[in-house]
């Protein structure tokens, strides 16, 4: 089973690089010769939350050919973002959790689990473990032989990158005990935030970010300042392959070309 996995799209609609970095996205995916299953949005879809961005979102990601499934960041809201799911993506899982976008989903033999760290607010909620309860909970009960993807905004270990290295808590240490414990359910963790690909493991579990056509982090052994670069000249993606339980992921690159009409 293929999975796309795409993150931080930060649609602005007084700004058409952002639809149209994401539509080149959206087209490669769509002219894959095998189409994903399903494809993965692991947060900050919009920039400010505001509806008139998740109105060209969400325009944009229903073009997609196989069916999505989204996860908020911290340029998302929970209330704004499913209340515009409600309206452009019925169809789309609803929370399971009052307040936030949590939710899990079965699609043949995987399951997939997002866990929100946001909500409505864009420093999380750190101290609040009735998410992670939610999720383990969820992993209990998931019956043996059934895979399970989490997708979540936030990569969940010490990135060793100075902006984001001080935002470290003890919600991830209850994060990674819980993924140790259900480790052989767990196939992979997607997430995104960083802006760039970055992967690690919790107890063998992979976890990989995928990049952003928003704008590409620069590392701290590159140069740190400016943190993100807005040149856009590297654009790319992750496919997922899970296959008997194994993990293989890809990076999709996309050619940067520019053709009469794109
Ligand atoms: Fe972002």
């Amino acid at each position: 089973m293929y999975i796309a996995h795409i993150s931080d799209t930060h649609f602005i609609k007084d700004n058409p690089a952002t639809l149209k970095y994401a539509r080149r996205i959206v087209d490669t995916i769509n002219g894959f010769e095998i189409l994903p299953k399903f494809v993965v949005v692991t947060g900050d879809l919009v920039n400010e939350a505001n509806w008139e961005d998740y109105d060209l979102c969400f325009c944009e990601l229903n073009r997609l050919k196989a069916p999505y499934y989204v996860i908020g960041g911290n340029h998302d809201k929970a209330s704004v973002l499913a209340k515009a799911l409600k309206t452009y993506y019925p169809d789309h899982p609803k929370s399971e959790i009052s307040g936030y976008l949590q939710y899990s989903v079965d699609i043949d033999d995987l399951r997939v689990i997002a866990v929100d760290f946001y909500g409505d607010r864009q420093d999380g909620y750190m101290t609040d473990t009735e998410r992670l309860d939610w999720l383990e909970d969820k992993l209990e009960a998931t019956p043996a032989g059934k895979n399970v993807v989490i997708i979540k905004h936030r990569f969940p270990l010490n990135t060793h990158l100075h902006f984001f290295a001080k935002r470290e808590n003890p919600w991830y240490e209850r994060f990674a005990e819980i993924v140790s414990l259900y480790k052989n359910k767990v196939k992979l963790i997607a997430c995104g935030h960083l802006h760039n690909s970055l992967m690690g493991n919790i107890g063998g579990v992979p976890i990989v970010s995928t990049l952003s056509p928003f704008g590409l982090l620069n590392m701290d052994f590159q140069k740190a300042e400016p943190l993100v670069r807005e040149d856009r000249d590297f654009l790319a993606f992750h496919v997922h392959l899970i296959d008997d339980g194994v993990v293989t992921s890809y990076l999709v690159p996309i050619d940067m070309v520019v053709k009469d009409g794109n």
